[in-house]
């Protein structure tokens, strides 16, 4: 099938590659000049698993090519996927104004009947606005079919190439089932194709995020009690996760949720409530409770330095909202990063893959160090903000060697008392007990 892909950001990028791999004909168009031509050359502008390898191959096959004029992209698809971005506005709705473009550049280079795919996140009703907005300009059908994305960043291939389930929206049959058959490549595992109306489909998706949100902020919420109680949120969790009910996933204590999708669609879904004249309050909380946990690894330093953080070295380990990815969007750690230099502490900061990222943003405020270890000379404190793997298992000797004070504040829970104990470390977790060596 020939297919557009409009938007090659993470979403995008990875629907084109996965869509070609199964042998349709893709063109990816963007409006980043720079991006197209880093993809064009076979180079992957974002940090993503198993990704570079799938556009070098597409690309090399005749398969995948990406283009900056709206117009060669939108002749070329039957199917037109539209992967734009709809970041929050200041009241947290989302801007669809990307979208609405990308609408109006198909209603007038549009040179035939389409199908038009929102991948986007995007509020209910916006599948039939958009629908709506093209059939006043364009005089081809161009009916629009919801098909909310479900990827995690940093397993995103895996995850559309072997989906839990896909879900499609439509009140057209004929252009849901074009979209159900380009999915059947990808469920050969018997991962269900739910097919559903589309304004269920805009709102699954929200459903969805912000369930695993909310379980977020509520292990927040009860680490944050188990500190007040001194009892160990490891032994609470072990309680609950064992409750087949319950189930494992999710329940992690951190410094709070971030990236590009749970801030964003949670506060998107509270407007939704308000809008509709619904009781908003639970999904309200579940935001509430994540904008003061992000607060919550400062606090804990401020306290610890008797609120005299000016001149005091800080490391941070990981920036990225989470492993695996250079994704800092409304990661935790730049909320601790920004009210660190505030109050006038130096920051030191090691990431994998997101320094370049960080520095983008914060140009000369921050230090960066490609080598971890570097990050804590001289530090007065490190903070473990995400957890990558090469953090689990540290050389502690070299860290206590190079640390000014050995102080951990571990926002993940990654390292076990009695390590942090014996190394002579005093440890800060988020619901557990600290460790403090004794005098
Ligand atoms: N990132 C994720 O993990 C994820 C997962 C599921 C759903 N989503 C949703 O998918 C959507 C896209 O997210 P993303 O993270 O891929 O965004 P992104 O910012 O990485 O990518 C969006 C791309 O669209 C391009 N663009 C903007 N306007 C355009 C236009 N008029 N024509 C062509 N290109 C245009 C931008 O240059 C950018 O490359 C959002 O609604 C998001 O909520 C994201």
């Amino acid at each position: 099938m020939k297919v557009s892909i409009v938007g090659t950001g993470y979403v995008g990028l990875v629907t084109g590659v996965c869509l070609a791999d199964t042998g349709n004909h893709v063109v990816g168009l963007d409006v980043d000049a720079e991006k197209v031509e880093r993809l064009s050359a076979g180079h992957c502008p974002i940090f993503e698993p198993g990704l570079e390898e799938l556009i070098t191959a597409n690309l090399r096959a005749g398969r995948l090519r990406f283009t900056t004029d709206p117009a060669e992209a939108i002749r070329h698809g039957e199917v037109l996927f539209l992967a734009i971005g709809t970041p929050p506005l200041p009241d947290g709705k989302p801007n669809l104004a990307y979208l609405e473009q990308a609408a109006d550049s198909i209603a007038e280079l549009a040179d035939g009947p389409k199908v038009a795919v929102i991948k986007s996140t995007v509020p209910v009703g916006t599948g039939e606005k958009m629908e709506k907005r093209i059939a006043a300009k364009c005089k081809h059908a161009v009916p629009f079919v919801s098909n909310p994305e479900f990827l995690k960043e940093g397993t995103a291939v895996d995850d559309f190439q072997r989906p839990d389930r896909v879900v499609i929206g439509a009140e057209d049959a004929a252009a849901a089932e074009v979209i159900r058959e380009l999915h059947l490549p990808f469920v050969r595992n018997q991962a269900p194709i739910i097919v559903c109306r589309r304004a269920a489909a805009e709102l699954i998706k929200y459903a969805a995020n912000t369930a695993l949100a909310m379980r977020i902020s509520y292990i927040n919420a009860i680490a944050n009690l188990c500190d007040r109680f001194g009892i160990d949120v490891n032994d609470v969790r072990a309680g609950l996760m064992t409750d087949a009910r319950i189930g494992r996933r999710f329940l992690y204590p951190g410094p709070g949720y971030g990236g590009s999708c749970f801030p964003k669609d949670v506060q998107a879904l509270a407007h939704t409530f308000q809008e509709a004249g619904v009781d908003a309050s639970l999904i309200e909380a579940v935001h509430q409770v994540n904008v003061r946990q992000r607060r919550l690894l400062f606090d804990r330093l401020r306290t610890r330095f008797d609120g005299a953080l000016r001149g005091k070295r800080v490391a941070v380990w990981g920036i990225a909202f989470k492993p695996q990815t250079d994704d800092i969007r409304e990661a935790p750690a730049l909320t601790l990063i920004e009210l660190l230099l505030e109050a006038g502490a130096e920051v030191h900061a090691h990431d994998p893959e997101a320094l370049e990222n960080l520095r983008t943003q914060y140009g000369d405020r921050v230090h960066y160090h490609e080598v971890a270890y570097e990050a804590l000379d001289g530090a007065d404190a490190l903070v473990l903000v995400t957890e990558w793997n090469e953090f689990r298992s540290p050389n502690f000797e070299e860290m206590r060697r190079r640390l000014r004070q050995p102080i951990i504040f571990d926002g993940r829970n990654v390292y076990a008392s009695e390590t942090m104990a014996r190394h002579g470390f005093e440890c800060h977790y988020i619901g557990r007990p600290s460790v403090i060596p004794k005098a």
